[in-house]
């Protein structure tokens, strides 16, 4: 008796993509049905490509062929939470690329400078050096999170990237800036500024800023509020920062406003993490919290206190602060010692802080969280 096979497993990258459509697993969206085009089609070209590691074949040195270029790379760019790294990392899953490499670009980078270092009292020019040895470990090299802070990155992408290019190597990536926003406001910019062209010339820039952060919409329905035992409060915490920014460390930044700098303890992907006296018990007014609630859509605050008289100024600051972050339809995931009714039972300014608990409510709703207020 014949028995039915499962369907094979997706070998496109489009394959892939309607099958996890198809299983309910993503909803649909437009700009990234263009992108996994894009990506599929790319997919297709490198199932016949071979590098020329910059050499010429036999045949193009006789003038009988030419050899042909490269597939352009793809440079996918828009804001957190559109997709970016779920349709890179599918087209990853099936490229048909004997020597591929998906790594996150500050580890590449890390990992160049470390090279550079170990051949810096080498003759000749090390960066050609280097990019030949990456070129030759890999023919796809796929970057996630795509993006230039560092002056001594900066001042060599130029040449290393030519140099991968050259040695035909093909580069899709994601990020959040486009690439003519790549080091803004960086030193010694317009010496970075010929990196950019060739990002341009190489590959194909595409923006996924489809209307949701899906991210964050997984993330609606979680628990926002959490009270109980610290250790418990604070590995709540933890675990939705991972998932709120996937996975990401966080590290501390600096805003400026009105020409001071603000500290903002641990940051990553538009979510910044607060200890409640960083926060509220340093004196920040509301051109902070503006800028803050401006820069960031979700604030973790851990140790929310019951307040009383003598917090009473910290207390003035975290009606500011939820006022502020509720305006601007951004969320909260806090620890407290109490519930939200609990934390300012009388004191000045109590009377106005039953506003703060009433959106402190609102703010753990899934529908507030997905964006469908009101
Ligand atoms: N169409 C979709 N439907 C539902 N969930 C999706 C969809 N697209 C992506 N996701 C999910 O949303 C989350 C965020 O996606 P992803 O990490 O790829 O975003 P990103 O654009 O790389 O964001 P960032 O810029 O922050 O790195 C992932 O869990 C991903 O699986
Ligand atoms: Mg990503």
């Amino acid at each position: 008796m014949a028995v039915s096979q499962p369907d094979a497993s997706p070998t496109t990258p489009l394959a892939l993509y309607r099958a996890r459509r198809e299983a309910g697993d993503l909803s649909p969206d437009p700009a990234q049905e263009e992108a996994i085009r894009r990506l599929d089609a790319l997919a297709a070209q490198l199932a016949d490509y071979r590098p020329t590691n910059g050499a010429r074949g036999w045949r193009a040195r006789l003038g009988l062929a030419h050899d042909a270029p490269p597939p352009r790379g793809l440079y996918l760019y828009g804001p957190v939470g559109r997709g970016k790294s779920m349709l890179m990392d599918l087209f990853f899953a099936v490229a048909p690329v004997e020597r591929k490499r998906r790594v996150h670009f500050y580890a590449f980078m890390q990992e160049v400078q470390a090279r550079l270092h170990a051949r810096r009292a080498d003759a000749g020019d090390p960066i050609a050096t280097v990019a030949a040895q990456v070129a030759s470990e890999a023919t796809l090299l796929c970057f996630d999170e795509f993006e230039v802070v560092d002056i001594a990155d900066a001042m060599i992408l130029g040449r290393l990237f030519e140099a991968l290019f050259a040695a035909g190597t093909v580069v899709v990536a994601t990020s959040n800036r486009a690439p003519d926003d790549l080091y803004q406001d960086g030193l010694q910019r317009d010496r970075f500024l010929p990196f950019i062209d060739v990002l341009k010339a190489r590959m194909t820039v595409i923006a996924l800023d489809g209307a949701r952060d899906y991210r964050l919409q997984r993330f609606a329905g979680r628990q926002t509020y959490f009270i109980g035992p610290a250790g418990t409060r604070h590995r709540a915490l933890e675990a939705a920062f991972a998932d709120l920014t996937g996975g990401a460390e966080g590290k501390p930044v600096e805003l400026t406003v009105l020409g001071r700098k603000l500290a903002v303890p641990r940051a990553a992907k538009e979510v910044a993490w607060f200890g409640f006296d960083e926060l509220c018990a340093r004196p920040l007014g509301p051109p902070d919290f503006l800028a803050l609630c401006q820069a960031f859509h979700t604030f973790v605050v851990e140790g929310i206190p019951v307040m009383n008289r003598r917090l009473r100024n910290e207390a003035k600051r975290f009606t500011i602060f939820i006022d502020t972050l509720y305006e601007a339809h951004g969320n909260l995931v806090a620890s407290a010692e109490a519930p939200p009714e609990a934390l300012y039972p009388d004191g000045e300014g109590s009377f106005e802080f039953h506003r703060t608990v009433s959106r402190l409510n609102e703010m753990q709703s899934a529908d507030y969280i997905a964006g469908r207020r009101g």
